[in-house]
């Protein structure tokens, strides 16, 4: 069974086809590789066995989708493809406007075309007002975003509710994820992130490997255990398999299904350090800061729904996050350019 797979060669895609491979579906890839690089998909074939179906190219390209759509029976798409640097969206709103909510039209347009009605959208937790009481449940209050990434989410979100409103063949799945870590325990593939990381686990192992002189604490005078902000850290293993729960899930329902993947568990920023420390045997120095503009004190799921319905929920701990952030890190200090 063949699965197309938007953005399938970035940081969760490439995690996500290993999973489709051993659940036994075929993922089709289509990526642009604006932010990848396709050896991601021969470390994929490396781990599986199984040579990869990639299509190098554009999503909000109608013409290339339709061609993919007419070569290969697929049952369903997951959409990871998308632009996610929060900083980059406040610069440029246009270009994140453009390609995340050009690409999730034109692939909606296409699989509704070919008959395929069946979606799984990458969320996110930022689509969760700031005003929320914790865990976030998904029924807890939407919107309030504080920056154009986020908007994108909530109205990727929205689109794909109302057409599945509109049109009852259809069964969309919107996932919100939490903070993905960690990498597959071959090391072979992860994240690569351009330039200098904006999120707090690429910085740990970057600071470990000696790339970051020291880790910047973005405040300390938060109401957490240790005055640091806290998050909902989930490995991107576990986050990967919710997709192929949420394929399940798809194929025996109609309508919008929306579930949080996170594992419940809130973690600060010094619990991070001290957890990669001790996992590894290495040391990440680290520097208090002031605050980051736009941050949350804390933020993780609940992810009830998510085992109840889907019959899914996270497998890897603090400890096993730590480790393969590092094996991977240690293994590809330059990523994929090595
Ligand atoms: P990533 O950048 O590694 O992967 C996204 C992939 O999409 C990249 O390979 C990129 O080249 C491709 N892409 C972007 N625009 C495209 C287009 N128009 N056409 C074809 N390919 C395109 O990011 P990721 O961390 O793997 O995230 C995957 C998805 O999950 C994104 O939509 C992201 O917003 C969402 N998400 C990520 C996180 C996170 O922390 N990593 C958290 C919540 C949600
Ligand atoms: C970020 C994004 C959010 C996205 C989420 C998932 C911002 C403002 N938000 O949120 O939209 O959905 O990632 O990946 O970027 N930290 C440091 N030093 C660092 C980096 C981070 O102290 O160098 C702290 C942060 O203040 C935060 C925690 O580490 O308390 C996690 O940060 P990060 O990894 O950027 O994730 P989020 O803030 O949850």
């Amino acid at each position: 069974m063949k699965v197309l797979v938007t953005g399938g060669a970035g940081y969760i895609g490439s995690h996500t086809c290993v999973e489709l491979i051993e659940a036994d579906y075929t993922p089709i890839v289509v990526d642009n590789l604006c932010n990848s690089s396709a050896k991601s998909l021969e470390r994929v074939k490396e781990i599986t066995g199984q040579d990869i179906t990639f299509y190098q190219g554009d999503v909000c390209d109608e013409a290339l989708l339709d061609a993919i759509l007419s070569e290969h029976e697929v049952i369903c798409a997951i959409h990871f493809a998308g632009l996610k640097a929060v900083g980059e969206s406040v610069a440029m709103p246009l270009e994140y406007y453009r390609n995340n909510l050009l690409s999730t039209l034109t692939l909606c347009k296409v699989l509704g075309k070919h008959g395929v009605k069946k979606i799984v959208f990458s969320s996110s937790a930022t689509v969760y007002s700031g005003d929320n009481e914790m865990p976030l449940r998904e029924t807890s209050k939407t919107g309030n975003c504080t920056n154009p990434y986020g908007w994108t989410k909530y109205m990727g979100e929205q689109i794909l509710r109302d057409i599945a409103k509109a049109d009852g063949e259809w069964s969309v799945v919107n996932l919100r994820y939490f903070n993905p870590v960690g990498a597959h325990k071959s090391g072979l593939i992860g994240e690569h992130p351009n330039g200098i990381p904006n999120n707090l686990m690429p910085f740990i192992s970057q600071t470990a490997i000696g790339k970051r002189h020291h880790l910047n604490v973005f405040g300390n005078d938060y109401p957490t255990h240790d005055g640091t902000g806290v998050r909902d850290y989930i490995h991107v293993v576990d986050l990967a398999r919710g997709h192929v729960a949420a394929i399940k899930y798809l194929l025996s329902h109609t309508g919008e299904g929306v579930f949080n993947l996170g594992t419940g568990t809130g973690y600060s920023v010094l619990d991070m350090v001290k957890a990669f420390e001790s996992a590894n045997g290495v040391s990440v120095p680290y520097e208090i800061a002031d605050r980051r503009p736009g941050d949350l004190a804390t933020c993780y799921a609940e992810p009830a729904k998510s085992r109840e319905v889907l019959g899914w929920q996270a497998q890897f701990d603090q400890n096993d996050m730590c480790r393969d952030s590092w094996n991977w890190q240690s293994k590809n200090p330059n990523g994929y350019d090595d």
